[in-house]
């Protein structure tokens, strides 16, 4: 029965390496991938449920390629990932047209359940076992089952060929319980992939020419296997020949050991640049987040890291208009995030998630003042992040080159250390070292001519 599967990817790097890892097990019981929904015999859609935005996009997706099923009666369309898990049974009144629902433990299932699903929907109304609403839309079936020991360490990933960059997630889950986050509720507990399952898909990466290795967790550096922690796991990951460059996200800023920091230190192929997210620069909010951290504790891990390893890219994470976040309370947050000057960050407006128990409380800021606030501190951060850039002209970088640039005949992209996009006159192959001047900046991009 199998045939072409066609599916789409929202949310963060964990989903988009659970859908790299969805094809590769279905492949592996005879689906191959498409790229065109109506060339597909089952669309799904691996899904986000972090904000309500996210969501909302999903659902409007959904009913676009609803309309792929006027044409193909027996085409099933699924929905998988951490929106499918948030509201398990709950879908059904609000996207009639799913036939498949399946939460982030349920992958490996994956290959039966589409079977159940396909022959629910190829099997003429009224036919002996199959209820009517299997065909009639409205009964999906539903796989969200969690599960403490799930990592799927030993299903093979289905990376495109020819990546410079592999996203390989170590661990998956999370213990913390931000009180804003619905994360722990859709993913589950913390559980970490064995490291030598971690280390085989390093040096399977490698063979297949990958030259940076991104380790994925939603707390990266509570990542444990025995006695190896995550210090542990990026040295014995930068001793696999070919790997140039070794980067993880996104760690929680109370798990940054000491061993951790001095890893990134003393280890050449771990690479400086740190995505730490603080949410906000008020110790009264961060209490109420449940972050497990104070502004003056962030600091000084912040003053810790720029000490050992003193070029650092440090990116961010910032929710505004957190419940009874005062005005006062967001003024802190901007004077942190000017104080650290942050070359990336991530803002958001806070957004109430069911299940989680900041839900619980009045969601007390207006719409038009966390609009406010957002528009505030993303004009900020634009500066900041021009301004950390410009440092850089005049100097030397090395490039790792990922592929022709797209807007500039002549010049290829890639990243520096810092994770810096940059835009090199070159023309050197992706995979390639190279080291280049920077002569531009912008806020996002380093322009450079290759020395
Ligand atoms: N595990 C990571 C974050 C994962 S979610 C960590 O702890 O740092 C990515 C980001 O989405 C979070 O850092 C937070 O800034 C944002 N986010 C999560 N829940 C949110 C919510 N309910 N409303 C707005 N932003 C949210
Ligand atoms: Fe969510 Fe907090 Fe866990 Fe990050 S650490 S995933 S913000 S609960
Ligand atoms: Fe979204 Fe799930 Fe990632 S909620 S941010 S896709 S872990």
């Amino acid at each position: 029965m199998p045939g072409a599967i066609y599916v789409e990817t929202f949310g963060c790097q964990m989903n988009v390496a659970d859908s790299e890892l969805i094809i590769g097990h279905l492949a592996a019981h005879g689906y191959a991938r498409t790229h065109d929904p109506a060339a597909a015999d089952v669309i799904l859609l691996n899904t986000c449920a972090i904000r309500e935005h996210a969501e909302e996009r999903v659902v409007g997706r959904l009913t676009d390629l609803a309309r792929h099923k006027l044409e193909r009666r027996d085409l099933v369309l699924g929905m998988c990932g951490c929106m499918a898990q948030h509201h398990r049974t709950a879908l059904t009144a609000r996207v009639p047209m799913l036939d498949l629902v399946v939460g982030p433990d349920a992958y490996r299932r994956l290959p039966a359940l589409l079977d159940a699903a396909r022959t629910a929907r190829a099997t003429p109304v009224g036919a002996r076992g199959i209820p009517h609403a299997a065909r009639a839309g409205g009964n999906p079936l539903i796989d969200v089952r969690l599960d403490a020991d799930e990592t799927y360490a030993d299903l093979p990933a289905a990376r495109a060929p020819g990546d410079i960059r592999a996203w390989v997630t170590i661990m998956r889950g999370c213990d913390k319980f931000c009180t804003f986050c619905v994360v722990p509720y859709v993913r589950g507990r913390e559980r970490s992939v064995p490291a030598d399952a971690v280390l085989a898909q390093v040096r399977e990466a490698a063979a297949q020419g990958v030259r940076e290795v991104v380790f994925l967790g939603q707390t990266v550096n509570a990542y444990r296997d025995g006695a190896c922690d995550l210090a542990m796991l990026l040295r014995r990951a930068a001793e696999v020949p070919g790997i140039a460059r070794l980067r993880f996200t996104s760690p929680h800023p109370s798990d940054m050991t000491p061993s951790l920091i001095a890893a990134m230190a003393e280890v050449p192929a771990v690479a400086p640049q740190l995505h730490l997210p603080v949410q906000s620069g008020s110790d009264t909010v961060l209490a109420n987040m449940a972050r497990g951290y104070t502004v003056g504790e962030y600091r000084d891990l912040v003053a810790r890291l720029r000490d050992r390893i003193p070029e650092i890219a440090l990116s961010t994470d910032v929710i505004v208009g957190f419940p009874d976040e005062l005005p006062e309370d967001f003024d802190a947050t901007c004077r942190l995030v000017e104080e650290v000057g942050y070359d990336h960050a991530y803002l958001f407006k806070y957004s109430q998630r069911s299940l989680t128990k900041a839900a619980r409380l009045p969601d007390s800021v207006s719409e038009d003042e966390k609009s406010r606030r957002l528009a505030h501190i993303i004009a900020l951060q634009e500066e900041i992040a021009a301004e950390r850039n410009r440092r850089w002209i005049g100097r030397s970088v090395e490039v790792l080159v990922e592929r022709p640039a797209r807007r500039s005949p002549g010049h290829v992209a890639g990243k520096t250390p810092q994770f810096t996009t940059a835009v090199v006159a070159s023309d050197a192959a992706p995979g390639t070292l190279v080291w280049a001047t920077v002569t531009e900046s912008t806020a996002h991009t380093l322009i450079a001519t290759a020395a």
